[in-house]
């Protein structure tokens, strides 16, 4: 039996609906910052997807873009002055980032409690220790749409398949929250399918199309696909097409993760403006 399709673009409809409400509730000034280094095309649509949701929302675009050829100085400075200023309550730095900068740095400089993306090590250690703050989207929408599904996570077992910090690691550590057994594969793992066929949920998150193909799913099985990659046979998953007539809950690609990153992204947003209106403790400040 072809699985169920999670529909990502219809949860991710509804959020923003929830969020457009809360923002007009709230009545305080709320605007998230983007900001773009360099011409990556695809880049330049996810802010440009992240722009207009806000703006649906009821939530002030402040977009910044600046040239490839930006020095390390010039983008810290562009994030100590939105730091600075009281109308931007998130900012959100797209990466990945040109080679002259440190990424890492960059994000550092970032105010936490302005950090929607959740990257900053402030963030992503009260994540680690389970006092959840803001949340990286992608890992938080991914959530989301398997609470929307009713997937039983407490006892099951999980693998998810790459290791970076924006969406593997924070994916692995929320399922370990709502007690899923995590296992944790990336590109050394010894004989992937073999760990793969384990799983009761599947997360592929590692950037390379059709990474995990559909002799790696046990039948049933919840699968959860991070990728996209354009081809030329169109937009592609890190999963076999064909997984689909052997997982039981699978999100498309495109309409499955995607939507609801920047759904999650919105949730931040709002968060993060409640925190600096004093709505809401920020921990530790
Ligand atoms: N590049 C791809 N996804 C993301 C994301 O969620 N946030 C940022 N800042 N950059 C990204």
């Amino acid at each position: 039996m072809p699985a169920t399709m999670m529909d990502g673009t219809a949860l991710a409809a509804r959020v923003r609906g929830q969020v457009a409400d809360e923002v007009a509730a709230l009545g305080i000034p709320i605007g998230l910052a983007t900001v773009l280094v360099g011409d990556d095309p695809a880049s330049a649509i996810y802010v440009r997807r992240k722009q207009e949701a806000c703006v649906e929302a009821g939530i002030e675009p402040f977009h910044r873009e600046l040239p490839g050829s930006t020095s390390q100085e010039q983008l810290l400075a562009l994030v100590a002055e939105l730091n600075a200023d009281e109308r931007v309550t998130g900012i959100l730095v797209q990466v990945p980032l040109p080679d002259q900068i440190d990424e890492a740095e960059v994000i550092r400089a970032i105010n936490p409690i302005k950090d929607v993306d959740g990257f900053h090590p402030t963030n992503a250690g009260h994540m680690l220790q389970g006092n959840p703050t803001l949340l990286p989207a992608t890992p938080a929408g991914i959530m989301e749409l398997l609470a929307k599904y009713n997937v039983q996570l407490k006892g099951s077992r999980a693998v998810v398949v790459g290791r970076s910090n924006n969406v593997g690691k924070p994916t692995a550590l929320l399922l370990l929250a709502q007690h899923a057994t995590v296992v944790l594969c990336h590109s050394r793992t010894p004989d992937l399918g073999a760990v793969v066929r384990q799983a009761d949920v599947v997360v592929a998150a590692v950037g390379r199309p059709e990474a995990v193909t559909a002799a790696m799913i046990r039948p049933g099985a919840v699968v959860v696909d991070v990728g996209i990659t354009r081809t030329d046979d169109g937009l592609v998953g890190d999963v076999a097409r064909d997984a689909r007539e052997v997982a039981g809950l699978l999100t498309p690609v495109p309409g499955g993760v995607g939507p609801m990153t920047i759904a999650a992204l919105l949730r931040n947003t709002v968060r993060a403006a409640r925190y600096q209106h004093g709505m809401l403790a920020f921990p530790g400040g």
